[in-house]
């Protein structure tokens, strides 16, 4: 067989990996609890804790949003979370789980994006990742996708992996965006300590179609769940007074031999298979906004004449809203599985 054979099938292998039980922890890391590295940040009454302290539900009710964040800085590292969206109808709802300095550096902030945006009922949730360095808010280099799974009806792991030289997006554990830190980029990549945050708010004026679905309250509470929380990063000490870059040789060089910070055939292969399938739109193609191409954007002209000068793509990804065809018989024990799931606590909330 040859080699691109062999990547093609392992290619496939991790695609089809989207539709397999997650396993329970994302690259083989223990997860933390949520009060081990989390504290709340607004909305306090709709964040609910499982009696284990593992998973932690935040609801967004007519009252309030919520959100949390992490209790401490980190300087580069993989940072992850399993995350169950809310299901029904959820136009103008957004949840986020990301990384930012910007309550320190109101003007140079760094970020690092996984929004979820809501929809009405029938139409499945979107996700945008962004990139943002040193305030570069003039230069949005989002990307949206479509999932091929159905978010709202299990908990899938989303990763970001932030490195000096790199930055990868992760969904179960594959990868589906990767930034290569390139010289012209200059400070538009993130270089400063950052906190992580989880938070789900009312977006009636922009999340969907642009604002003309809001938010309605009679399907309140949207219930978000999340869990497996890794904080792999380096947590800064605010006491020592050392720069992050000192303070964090040590866990650079473990990360930088990790199997999350490192790229390979199949890796690739099965990214470029999401993006070709699963991209919606990308600001590398977005023309009208942005008439000159970003340094770090690698415009392939086969990939370009996938999309309008808009950055949408000319073909929709088709959404999975309902459950797959199930065939095989793992399919089926899946299945099972997930009406078991549907039954127990962990997806069955009161509302009201
Ligand atoms: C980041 O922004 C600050 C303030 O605008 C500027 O002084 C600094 O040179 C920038 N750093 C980089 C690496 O571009
Ligand atoms: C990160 O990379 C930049 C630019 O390539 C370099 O100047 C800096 O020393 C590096 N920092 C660390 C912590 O490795």
């Amino acid at each position: 067989m040859t080699a691109t054979a062999t990547a093609t099938i392992a290619a496939a292998v991790l695609v089809a990996g989207f539709f397999a039980v997650a396993s329970p922890t994302a690259f083989n890391v223990t997860p933390i609890s949520f009060d081990g590295g989390y504290t709340p940040l607004f909305g306090e009454r709709n964040i609910v804790r499982s009696p284990d302290g593992r998973t932690v539900k935040i609801l967004l009710n007519q009252h309030s949003g919520s959100g949390f964040i992490s209790s401490a800085l980190y300087y580069h590292g993989l940072f992850s979370a399993s995350i169950k969206l809310p299901s029904d109808y959820t136009a103008g709802v957004v949840v986020a789980f990301y990384m930012s300095n910007g309550d320190i550096f109101e003007k140079n902030h760094d970020e690092l994006d996984f929004e979820f945006l809501g929809n009405i009922k029938g139409k499945q949730w979107r996700i945008q990742t962004n990139v943002y360095g040193n305030g570069s808010t003039s230069r949005g280099r989002e990307e949206r996708y479509q999932l091929p799974f159905d978010p709202t009806a299990e908990a899938h792991h989303y990763s970001i992996l932030w490195t000096n030289s790199s930055i990868i997006f992760y969904i179960d554990e594959i990868p589906i965006r990767e930034v290569v830190r390139t010289e012209a980029m200059g400070g538009d990549f993130p270089s400063k300590p950052m906190s992580l945050y989880a938070t789900i708010w009312d977006a009636s004026n922009w999340a969907t179609s642009g604002g003309k679905y809001k938010v309605n309250y009679k399907y309140a509470p949207f219930v978000s769940a999340f869990s497996n929380f890794i904080l792999k990063g380096c947590r800064l000490d605010p006491i020592q007074q050392l720069p992050a870059a000192e303070q964090c040789r040590l866990a650079a060089a473990e990360t930088a031999i990790s199997d999350y910070a490192t790229m390979n055939v199949e890796k690739r292969v099965a990214m470029q298979r999401f993006r070709q399938h699963y991209m919606s739109y990308s600001f590398c193609y977005d023309e009208l906004r942005y008439p000159k191409v970003f340094p770090d954007c690698k415009v392939a002209e086969s990939e370009k004449d996938r999309f309008w000068n808009s950055g949408d793509a000319k073909i929709q990804p088709r959404a999975v809203v309902r459950r797959r065809r199930w065939n095989s018989r793992r399919d089926r024990v899946r299945s099972a599985r997930i009406d078991v799931m549907k039954n127990n606590e962990y997806s069955s909330v009161n509302r009201n």
